[in-house]
Order: structure tokens, then sequence, then C-alpha cells
């Protein structure tokens, strides 16, 4: 019965795709941020590299998708009325749902909402698919905040990106935690190009020596490809942009961290990701 329903959502996915693919000449870019251990500096990551492709003239969409600790909303100061789930199982249009953050980006609060959505009846996962459908046709990427770890709800998120950037810190639990992310991601879905972000670095020479080493492991132990992404240094105007409930990239566009996230915004805007057919992005959720 589930399966007759994942099929079928493939189906109309498909149909999706190929007839957008014959508008659109670049489809949308989706890409995952996950991690292994917790509170790595996901979310502000993922927000600010929003803002930063807004400013460099890309259209973005953030979609809050960690089921726990759902706080791109606080990180902004802001608290959304409604989730996706409302405008799945309630009432709400998606555009309802939707918020403009700083620079146009828009912002999709999901949170402990995306949970209730797994399993729903056909009725609504077809609203679901057609919502994500409408949201995903004006952007140029996708961001997908995850929860960090292993669990199931991570792992299907993640693996429904094309591009999936683990970060991880210079901590020896984090390295192992992000092996382990890698490690389940590239199970479930062997086609997502990865990259390694070391946060909270002391140094260059130490989130360099803490990238190449995660890359030796992976593509010696995994064998597949993993690339370096670049590093975000330890600095404190990213916690005091946290304490204000502000972007640290806007707070402070000239600190150390902004500088990074710059370059890596465009390094990755640079990184021409080659874009296959896909299911839809909540085609995984149903499939179990
Ligand atoms: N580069 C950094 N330098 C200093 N502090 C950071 C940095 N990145 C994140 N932080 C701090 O770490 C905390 C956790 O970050 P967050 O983005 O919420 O992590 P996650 O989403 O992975 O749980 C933030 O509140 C922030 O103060
Ligand atoms: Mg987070």
């Amino acid at each position: 019965m589930i399966n007759d329903q994942a099929a079928r959502l493939r189906d109309i996915s498909r149909l999706k795709n190929r007839a957008d693919g014959a508008t659109t000449l670049s489809p949308v870019r989706r890409i995952a941020i996950t991690s292994g251990k917790g509170g790595v500096g996901k979310s502000n990551f993922s927000l600010n590299l929003g803002i930063c492709f807004q400013k460099l003239g890309k259209r973005a969409l953030l979609i809050d998708a960690d089921t726990n600790l759902a706080n791109i909303d606080i990180l902004l100061g802001i608290s959304p009325k409604f989730t996706l789930a409302d405008a799945v199982l309630g009432d709400r249009f998606i555009t309802e749902v939707l918020f403009d953050g700083p620079e146009g980006l828009k912002i999709l609060p999901g949170g402990s909402g995306i949970i209730e959505l797994v399993g729903l009846e056909q009725v609504m996962q077809d609203r679901l698919e057609n919502s994500m459908y409408e949201l995903e046709k004006g952007q140029d990427i996708v961001l997908l905040d995850t929860g960090a770890g292993i669990s199931e709800g991570v792992v299907e998120f993640a693996s429904a990106a094309d591009e999936v950037i683990v970060i991880t810190t210079p901590e020896p639990t984090a390295i192992t935690d992000a092996y382990a992310a890698i490690k389940v991601i590239s199970a479930r879905n062997q086609a997502v190009k990865f990259y390694i972000l070391v946060n909270f670095a002391r140094s260059e020479d130490e989130a360099r020596e803490v990238a190449r080493n995660i890359k030796l492991v992976v593509e010696n132990y995994l064998a597949i490809d993993i690339e370096i992404l670049g590093y975000l240094p330890l600095d404190t105007h990213v916690q005091h942009a946290v304490a204000q409930q502000k972007p640290f990239l806007l707070a402070h566009p000239r600190c150390p961290a902004s500088l990074n996230l710059n370059m890596i915004a465009r390094r990755l805007l640079r990184l021409n990701q080659p874009h296959r057919p896909r299911g839809s992005l909540f085609r995984h959720l149903f499939a179990h």
C-alpha cells in the first residue's frame, strides 16, 4: 500500500520534472546542510549562506527542516505564525507559511511540523507535492537545514538533496560523527555530491588538516568523492550576532566568518553541479 503510494508519487514528480525541464534551463539546486554532531553551526551557516546567495543575485529558499531544534526563526528574532504542516494538514496556503527573510531570502518554517507529515494520506501527499513544486519553481537554490545525527528523518532529508554539505568542528567526536553521517547518507543516495566544511576552526592550518583527514578516510573507506568546501573560523562576532538575533553576515559584514562565508557562497556558485532528473523533495518520506 505504502509502496503503491510512493510509486505513484514518483510518477507524478517524474512528469513534473519533465514538464519543468522543458521550460526551465537550470532547474533548482537542492543543497542540504547536515552534521553528525549537534551545535556545529548548521543553522547559522544555512541562513547566512542563503542571504549571501540573495546578495549575489540568486533566488534562494531556506527550509528549516530540523525537526527537533528548529531555530532559523530564533536566529532572526521572529515567530512565524504557521509551519509547513498548516499548509498541508490545515487550510493555509503555502504562500502564507513562507516568509521573507533578509535580502528577500524565502524561508519555510518546517520545524516539528514536518514530522507530522510522515505517513500522510494520499490526498494530503498530493497537497504537499504540489506545494513544494510551487515553491521550488521560482528558485535557483533550495537550502535544507537538517537536524544533526543519523536518525531516519535527518537522513531522509539529506538524501533528498543533490548536494550535501557536512559540517564538522575540529573536535574528534564531531569528526567521527561526520564520517558516520556521510556513510549513512551515501548508502541511501549514491548520487549525492558531498562537501566538507570545518566550522569553529582556530586557524586555516587546523581547518585544512581536519578537512584533509576526513577526505582521506571517506575516499579510502567509503570509496566516494568528497570536496573540501572551506572553513569558517571561530569568530565571536557570530556569537554576538546570535545574541542580537541578527544574521552575522548583516550585523558584521567584514568579520572573518562573513568573509569566508562569502568565498564559500561564490565557490558553490562556480561549481556547476550537473542536474539529474529526480523525484520530489518529500517523496523519500513516504517511502517508509
Ligand atoms: N564560526 C563560529 N564562531 C563562533 N561561534 C559560532 C560559529 N558558528 C556557530 N557558532 C555558535 O554556535 C552556536 C550553535 O550554532 P547553530 O548554527 O545553532 O548550530 P546547529 O544548527 O548545528 O545546531 C550558535 O549559537 C553560535 O553562537
Ligand atoms: Mg540548527
